[in-house]
């Protein structure tokens, strides 16, 4: 048996901006999704999701499903991939369970792609490199949205805290955010990553002389989040997590709920609060000092559905258990 696992994300700054290749930072967050997979003598695959109750067997070229087996398709996809790249045939149990709560704009199905695929190397016995497996999740990604940027799969694989360009790839920022924590607050409202990618790519097509300026100072405001982190000044991080949520309003991605959200926090001490992700729904990250923690999240669960306090995760992807056949050793 082989299990692999890999973390939940969190935009700090920058999405959609980052979909026309702006910058964005990215945390990885203790929040994971875990692939589980059992050799089976036979050449037969299934897989199952222990969070949506569904199934897909595909044996003899014949396929069965339970349930909605749709969302299975993704992995599917990196079952098919990883198979091509080891260039051989195996059967295998493969199911999937995740902490990190669906369609909240923690990067749920990037992390579920993730761990597959680095359970899948691990099954096949082929050495995936961090960058194989976030470009394999990256293909299952495609499925899920409509022209994904890559920075979910990215961090997830790489875990800590990045700066990432689509055209460019990413940094990695030594930074120590040890006196602060990351306080995400779930709206309750599902939305549609792709969807809400669409409805910005149409707002900027009809606006192009009024929303290129805004997402150039998305761009600029990445960077100033960058410096300073590496100065440790978190006010000043707040301060433009802030303007960054403004910008976000502004190409529609806000509503309400959000923004009672992001107000309960700001008032309550956050140093900064912003959607993270796609909005429309899904969550908005806060960012506190310790101190401040349990007042600010005492005051979010009034009015949220679900709020986590998390630290940011060092290690992204990683196999966390592989016992075979006649050898056993765990990681
Ligand atoms: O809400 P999520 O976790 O799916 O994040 C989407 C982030 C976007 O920038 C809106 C899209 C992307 O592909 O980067």
């Amino acid at each position: 048996m082989i299990i692999a696992s890999a973390p939940a994300k969190v935009i700090l700054v920058g999405e959609h901006f980052v979909v026309e290749n702006e910058p964005a930072i990215a945390l990885a967050v203790e929040l994971r999704a875990r692939t589980i997979v059992e050799p089976i003598q036979k050449y037969e695959r299934i897989y199952s999701s222990k969070n949506y109750g569904c199934c897909i067997k595909i044996s003899d070229g014949k396929v069965s499903t339970k349930g909605n087996a749709e969302v299975l398709s993704p992995i599917v996809k990196i079952g098919e991939i990883v198979e091509g790249i080891a260039g051989l045939r195996k059967g295998y149990k493969l199911t999937v369970e995740s902490e990190i709560p669906p369609a909240s704009g923690m990067g749920s199905s990037a992390a579920v792609a993730v761990a597959t695929a680095t359970a899948l190397g691990k099954l096949y016995e082929i050495p995936l490199t961090h960058e194989e497996i976030s470009n394999i999740a990256y293909e299952a990604e495609r499925i899920v949205h409509d022209t994904p940027s890559g920075i979910d799969n990215t961090i997830s694989t790489y875990g800590g805290v990045i700066v990432f360009r689509k055209s460019e790839g990413f940094i990695r920022l030594d930074v120590d955010l040890s006196p602060i924590r990351v306080i995400i607050a779930d709206s309750g409202l599902p939305r549609s990553t792709g969807a809400m990618v669409k409805k910005v790519r149409k707002l900027k097509n009809k606006y192009p002389k009024v929303l290129d300026p805004l997402y150039h100072t998305a761009g600029r405001l990445v960077i100033e989040v960058a410096k300073a982190l590496e100065d440790g000044d978190f006010k000043r991080v707040g301060e433009l997590m802030n303007i960054n949520h403004g910008l976000l309003s502004a190409v529609g991605v806000s509503n309400l709920k959000l923004e009672e959200l992001v107000h309960v926090a700001r008032r309550s001490g956050a140093l900064g609060a912003k959607i993270t992700g796609a909005g429309g729904g899904g969550s908005i990250v806060a960012l506190a000092y310790a101190d401040d923690v349990q007042k600010i999240a005492e005051s979010l669960q009034r009015v949220s559905e679900r709020v986590f306090v998390l630290e940011v995760a060092r290690e992204g992807a990683r196999i966390e258990y592989h016992c075979a056949a006649n050898n056993m050793d765990t990681f």
